[in-house]
């Protein structure tokens, strides 16, 4: 049992070894060496089994159920459905609080409407989900990285997902926010942490609902962006991979042999009851990932029939995907850990970078447009030069299909 635990753990330590210096490489001013990393993995793997020897399963706090994910949620309890179709009604129109006024007819044709969200001109529809009190980082998006001026001459288009609040003065303001600027799409359901996998099929929905014409998808984006608010774009970047992979269905940073979070106190805790597996397939970090337009309703389709669970990219990128027949691709160009806001070189070739703030936002891209001589040393040119081979070796790691 023990062995097989640790030939698992070794697995992840791998794992997280080869994400982990790929990160590092790109970081201002950090010495890469091989040595000093495998060193603190050998050191950290043996603290590890050290813990797994002391604790033994009987003895942890709670007694088995804390090894064994029996603790339930009190936000997504034993009994609760687990139908996305009791939260979210996919195919009705009028339980949006707040949509762009998109719809623009062409030659006074009512057959003809279309929205600025949709058609194949558009190359990506961006949908950042966001809070609905973080008016901050939606202004700092706004600004910078996602202003109008910038991203549509390029083909690409913006949009915020929100939930309901209950706050009524919270309430008021997006609604302000949402007639000014027309890019907010508020569905009509709780927006809290473990709710993100409803804001993620509703902004499904909205694009299904939207830019179907004629009862076809022939009107959809060519890709879709889900992001967070937290999140820097260097859109050009972005545009270049979904250029680089016409054959992808789905694209981002993967995560392979992941396993269920044991601990009841984690925000990330899955019980048994909602997932079952000892661990998890594949799965493209939710901070970013790129879908093609036209698998959006073969996703949705899907997860009519499909138990919800409550960790947004678990559900869409592994088990929907998995139900759709495709698998999701790696680009080691999306990074979902916080780069140092300093480091000109990384914001330069990377596609996403995590943790952002809005003031940090608008430096960055203070920098990012002044197109001053990139600062990349010798080291951090070969990594990117080596991003290719690391895909196509991290993909032979996921062994897909699983
Ligand atoms: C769940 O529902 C079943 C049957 O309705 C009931 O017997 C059980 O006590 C419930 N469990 C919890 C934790 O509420
Ligand atoms: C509008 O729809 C008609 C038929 O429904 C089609 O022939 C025409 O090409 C469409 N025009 C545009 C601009 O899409
Ligand atoms: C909303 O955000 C502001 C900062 O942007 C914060 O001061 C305030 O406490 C937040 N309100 C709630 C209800 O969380
Ligand atoms: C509602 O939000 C406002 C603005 O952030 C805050 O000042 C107020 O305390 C909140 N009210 C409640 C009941 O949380
Ligand atoms: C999620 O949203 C639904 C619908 O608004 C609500 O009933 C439920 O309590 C919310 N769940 C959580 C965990 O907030
Ligand atoms: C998505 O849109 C298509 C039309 O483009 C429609 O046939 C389908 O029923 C929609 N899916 C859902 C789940 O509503
Ligand atoms: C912006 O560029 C200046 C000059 O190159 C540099 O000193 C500063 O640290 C940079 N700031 C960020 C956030 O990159």
């Amino acid at each position: 049992m023990i062995v097989v635990f640790s030939l698992h753990i070794c697995k992840r330590i791998f794992q997280s070894l080869n994400s982990f210096t790929a990160i590092n490489m790109i970081r201002a001013g950090r010495k890469f060496s091989r040595l000093p990393t495998l060193v603190g993995a050998i050191v950290a793997f043996v603290i590890f089994l050290f813990l797994v020897a002391l604790i033994s399963p009987d003895a942890g706090p709670g007694g088995g159920s804390y090894y064994e994910r029996l603790s339930e949620l009190s936000t997504w309890t034993v009994n609760q459905s687990v139908i996305l179709t009791d939260y979210l009604d996919l195919s009705n129109p009028h339980t949006f609080l707040l949509q762009p006024e998109q719809q623009i007819s062409y030659n006074g044709n009512p057959e003809n409407l279309t929205s600025p969200f949709c058609g194949p001109a558009v190359q990506i529809l961006i949908m950042i989900t966001s809070a609905p009190n973080n008016s901050l980082s939606r202004n700092a998006i706004r600004e910078t990285w996602g202003s109008r001026n910038y991203i549509w001459p390029k083909g690409v288009r913006l949009a915020f997902v929100l939930g309901r609040s209950t706050n009524e003065t919270i309430q008021k303001r997006v609604t302000k926010e949402a007639e000014e600027f027309q890019d907010i799409v508020q569905e009509d359901f709780l927006d809290t942490y473990h709710n993100l996998t409803l804001k993620s099929m509703a902004m499904l929905k909205w694009i299904n609902l939207t830019c179907s014409v004629n009862n076809d998808m022939s009107s959809s984006p060519v890709w879709v962006l889900k992001s967070d608010d937290d999140m820097f774009i260097n859109v050009d970047r972005l545009l270049k991979v979904a250029h680089d992979n016409p054959n992808s269905k789905m694209i981002g940073r993967l995560t392979c042999g992941a396993l269920p979070i044991k601990d009841k106190n984690s925000k990330l805790y899955m019980p048994k009851y909602l997932y079952p597996s000892p661990v998890y397939p594949g799965y493209l970090s939710g901070t970013a990932y790129l879908l093609r337009g036209d698998m959006v309703p073969t996703l949705l389709d899907n997860s009519l029939t499909i138990p919800l669970i409550h960790l947004e990219d678990i559900y869409v990128t592994a088990i929907l995907a998995r139900q759709s027949q495709f698998f999701p691709d790696d680009s080691p160009f999306f990074t979902y850990n916080r780069l140092n806001p300093k480091d000109q070189c990384a914001f330069r070739y990377m596609v996403t970078s995590h943790q952002v703030t809005p003031i940090e936002m608008r430096s960055i891209w203070t920098n990012l447009t002044k197109r001053l001589p990139v600062p990349c040393s010798p080291k951090k040119q070969t990594w990117l030069r080596r991003i290719p081979k690391m895909t196509k070796r991290y993909r032979k790691l996921c062994s897909f299909p699983q």
